[in-house]
Parts: C-alpha cells; structure tokens; sequence
C-alpha cells in the first residue's frame, strides 16, 4: 500500500505526534511518519520521537533572523523527506502566508475546541466561563484565516460541573489522540475529500449513531 508521507511539526509534549506514530505502527493505517520537527530544542516530543525511531529535526526558530528564514529551513526538512502534507499537533508559530500558501490543501491542524467556536488560544477557560455543556476538538485544513479551515472530523466531549481549564484540557486531549490518528485516516484513503471550503466524507453513518447525549 502507498502511504502518505506526512511531517509532524510540535512545539512540546508531543503527545498527539506520539499518537499517530502509534496508529502508523498498524500495517493497515495508510500514513507514515517521514519526519518529526521541533521548533524548540527541549520539547519533550523530540525525545518521544527518537525512541520511537522516527527522524527527528530541531530547527529551532530563535536561531533565525526572520520567520521566512525559519521556514526556509522547515521547507527544506520537509522536502529532504520527501513529506506530502504536515500534520501541525502542538505547532505554537504562527506561519507566514507564503508558507502556508505552499501548503494549502496539504497542511492539517488540531485545535482543542469545537470549531467554529473558541478558535485561538485559552478556549477552554472560554468555554468554562460560557457554561458550554459540550466542548471537544476538531482537526481541520489551515488556511490563512487562524483555526479556520475546512473541517476534516470532530469529537465531543462533555464538559463536567466541577472542571477546571486543566481537567477539561486533559479530557479534550485524550479525545484528540483519538481523533487526530482518525482523521489522518480518512484524508489518506480518500474518505475525506476537500472540495473548495467544505471537506465532504463519504461515509455511512446513520445521523441516529451520531447523537451525543450525557450520561445522567
Ligand atoms: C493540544 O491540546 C493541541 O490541540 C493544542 O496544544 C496541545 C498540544 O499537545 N494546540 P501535545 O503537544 O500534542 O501533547
């Protein structure tokens, strides 16, 4: 089967990288990780990646005079790996919009949020403070426009009366792990296709298997 080859770019813990490495691991899953790229030398991910036997590269942006400079170096990891889309998990630079320009329709993202709802940073103290019962996150396209490109999948989770931003965060992450690896899946093998805006999948599912309700 050919997989496609993705570069996964993280800032820290590097726990929705550690996922989908984990998911390539299966024979079946139509990914491989080419590459893993830090723009911080002491992002835990870095490590993460080394046992797992991953190629990893710092390229650490303080260490450029500009962010063209900075992503001159990332393009040229990119390409030295033969990567076909970056998967941004963690990723915390914004990104100049020739880069992202070069990337359009191949560069995805996780955002801890429902989008379109809380895109940006702190949506989970947002959330908190709107009383939302429902929150979650959502792997998307980039595009120029921050956490708002085309939607590839999603997942709820619940928000519980007693969570603080950290206990909704640790919620929202493990349903990440889940996600992410899902989404990558679809894109891949052509379930989930970007037409103009809107990504379209084909699937199955019934709406009724879709329905997220609480437990009482
Ligand atoms: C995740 O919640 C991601 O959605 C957000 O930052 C966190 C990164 O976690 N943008 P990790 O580095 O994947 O562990």
């Amino acid at each position: 089967m050919k997989k496609l080859r993705i570069g996964i770019l993280i800032s820290g813990g590097g726990s929705n990288m550690h996922a989908i490495v984990k998911a390539c691991h299966a024979d079946d899953f139509p990914v491989e990780v080419a590459v893993v790229i830090s723009n911080r030398p002491d992002a835990k991910g870095v490590q993460i990646a080394k046992d797992e036997g991953i190629a990893s590269v710092v390229v650490d942006h303080k260490l450029y005079a500009d962010r063209p400079a900075f992503e001159a170096v990332l393009n040229a990891e990119l390409a030295k790996h033969d990567v076909e889309m970056v998967c941004n998990a963690g990723f915390m630079r914004i990104l100049t919009e020739e880069f992202i320009n070069n990337w359009l329709g191949k560069q995805i993202n996780i955002h801890p949020a429902l989008l379109p709802s809380y895109k940006g940073l702190h949506c989970h103290e947002r959330a908190l403070a709107d009383g939302v019962k429902i929150t979650g996150c959502t792997v998307h396209y980039v595009c120029l426009e921050v956490d708002a490109g085309a939607i590839i999948a999603q997942a709820a989770v619940p928000v519980l009366d007693d969570d603080d931003a950290v206990s909704l965060a640790a919620r929202v992450l493990k349903a990440e792990h889940q996600l992410y690896p899902h989404a990558l899946r679809m894109v891949a093998d052509g379930r989930a296709v970007k037409v103009d805006d809107i990504v379209r999948i084909k699937s199955n599912v019934e709406a009724s298997d879709t329905l997220h309700v609480p437990k009482l």
